[in-house]
């Protein structure tokens, strides 16, 4: 089998049988609704698979089996067992690697080779490291008040059921930053992938059968959000929903989860500001503030959309991030030379020229792109031309909200106080970047920025030991190092008395 034709792999069966693959409690099941979900190549507008559209009946169907699989044996299994379980699945996700990272291709539009490159670590890499972790979690030992010989400890518990909740644009990414800690801590899941791409999900359901995670410990339940998204969160039988998407639909997570008071983890998105001194060695700011920006097309959570550059570099700098963009290959993501592929969706396309069209009427002046891509075959996908806006102030739309695209303000600044309050100046804090060889901006900056990362001469760097969150808008909870699992685990207090 060559795992990097879909044509003739696993992935064939997926595309071609989609329509009918709910995943509950081990075995393939078509939807109680009987309806279907395009899959579209967003480069190409073609239609690639259909998939279920799952509704509130199959996500009752799926809680329940996760509850089931949670008080099964699922519950006495071995941290070492998990742990063996986490690294088969890693075995066959590396085997299968460039056919899952060719589903996610074919479904969101991402470069081929961007997602070589970074699933490795990303998804494959944090999938060891969730293993090691399985057999890290431990609780304490407490001296305590008590008298006699009153002795304490506590164990930390699978938090229970989670529902899984993630967006499209790393979907196998995304899909194992949740698996993994559920395996390594003895929860359950239903997993929902975004309606736009759910392929790669499928497949991975296909490999946990393959790799012996038994029957109902982890459900993938394909459909919209609205649906299917609604009815897990809402669900009284879920104790978690771990949520990666828009902060508009992780507001209403919140509220859906108040009935049960489920435990909830978000992971939204930012606004992020990429700040750049006159000081920086400005060969490695041009690339890595353009790449921050402009690579996955802009959808990424963390983008540096908010390019804050020291007013002397200013026009020199931002001329060679737009020349930078211009330069990078836009096209059909499958073809090895691309770098930057379509956005996701009509709709995204739509809303990212929507965007662009508020910043000309707010005033911001286009010095690169600011259009969609319609030349030889881009015309039937959805491209836009990377773009840089200038002449922004603080409160326009575009310099506020989340585009989701390969869009970036470029704003001057003066001094490090003012640039300091102004990158701080929003509700969100996920991201964050600076670009100095002046340690001390460096320290104060990274102790000043309101935002879950810092990242000094460089950006969107991730590793599977490093914690990734937000604060303010950008939701709670971390993903990533030690602190990950926590989002999976309660504490329970033993006492014994040995009088
Ligand atoms: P979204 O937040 O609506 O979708 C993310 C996931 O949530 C999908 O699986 C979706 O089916 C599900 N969902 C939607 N409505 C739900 C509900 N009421 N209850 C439960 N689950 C629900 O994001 P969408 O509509 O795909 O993109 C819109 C914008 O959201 C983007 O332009 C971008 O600004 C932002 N976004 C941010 C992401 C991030 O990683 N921070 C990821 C995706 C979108
Ligand atoms: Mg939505």
């Amino acid at each position: 089998m060559n795992s990097n034709d879909p044509t003739s792999s696993l992935a064939a069966r997926i595309l071609s049988a989609a329509a009918n693959q709910l995943y509950i409690d081990g075995e393939w099941v078509a939807s109680s609704s009987g309806e279907q979900l395009e899959s579209i190549n967003p480069a190409t507008g073609e239609t690639i698979a259909h998939v279920a559209n799952g509704n509130a009946a199959d996500v009752d169907r799926a809680v329940a089996a996760a509850r089931r699989a949670l008080h099964g044996p699922w519950r006495d299994t071995t941290p070492y067992e998990r742990q063996a379980i986490i690294l088969k699945l890693a075995d066959l996700v590396d085997q299968h690697f460039d056919a899952l990272c060719l589903l996610d291709s074919m479904d969101m539009g991402a470069p081929l080779s961007r997602l070589r490159a970074n699933s490795r670590k990303r998804a494959l890499g944090r999938l060891r490291f969730y293993a090691g972790m399985a057999t890290a979690i431990h609780g304490n030992t407490i001296g305590n008040s008590a008298p006699g010989k009153v002795f304490t400890y506590t164990m930390r518990e699978p938090i229970g059921v989670v529902a899984g909740i993630i967006p499209w644009n790393a979907p196998m990414t995304s899909a194992i930053w949740k698996i993994g800690p559920v395996l390594a801590t003895g929860c359950t899941m239903v997993l929902k992938p975004a309606e736009q791409a759910s392929l790669s999900c499928l497949m991975l359901a296909e490999l946990m059968a393959q790799a012996g995670v038994p029957p109902g410990v982890v459900n993938v339940v394909t459909g919209v959000g609205e649906i299917t998204g609604a009815a897990l969160a809402g669900h009284p039988d879920v104790n978690k929903v771990a949520f990666t998407g828009s902060h508009a639909v992780g507001q209403s997570i919140v509220r859906a989860s108040a009935g049960n008071l489920k435990r909830v983890s978000l992971e939204l998105g930012g606004k992020s500001p990429d700040i750049v001194f006159a000081d920086a060695d400005l060969d490695k700011a041009v690339p890595g503030a353009a790449m921050g920006v402009f690579g996955n097309t802009g959808q990424v959570c963390c983008a540096g959309t908010r390019l804050f550059v020291e007013r002397k570099i200013y026009d020199e700098f931002v001329q060679r991030v737009a020349q930078f963009g211009q330069q990078l290959r836009v096209g059909n993501g499958q073809d090895p030379d691309v770098e930057i592929g379509p956005l996701v969706s009509k709709d995204q396309l739509e809303r990212v020229l929507d965007y662009i069209d508020i910043g000309r009427r707010e005033g911001a002046r286009t010095i690169s792109g600011g259009e969609r891509m319609t030349e030889g075959n881009l015309a039937n996908g959805y491209f836009v031309r990377p773009t840089v806006f200038g002449d922004i102030e603080d409160g326009m739309r575009i310099a506020t909200e989340e585009i989701f695209g390969p869009v970036v303000c470029a704003i001057p600044f003066d001094t490090i106080d003012e640039v300091e309050q102004r990158a701080n100046a929003t509700a969100f804090g996920l991201g964050s970047g600076v670009w100095t060889r002046d340690i001390n901006k460096a320290q104060r900056l990274s102790r000043s920025l309101h935002a879950g990362s810092v990242w000094v001469n460089c950006y969107n760097l991730m590793d599977p030991a490093v914690p990734f969150g937000g604060y303010g808008l950008s939701g709670y909870g971390r993903e990533g190092g030690v602190e990950h699992l926590d989002e999976y685990l309660q504490t329970k207090a033993v006492w014994i008395n040995a009088t």
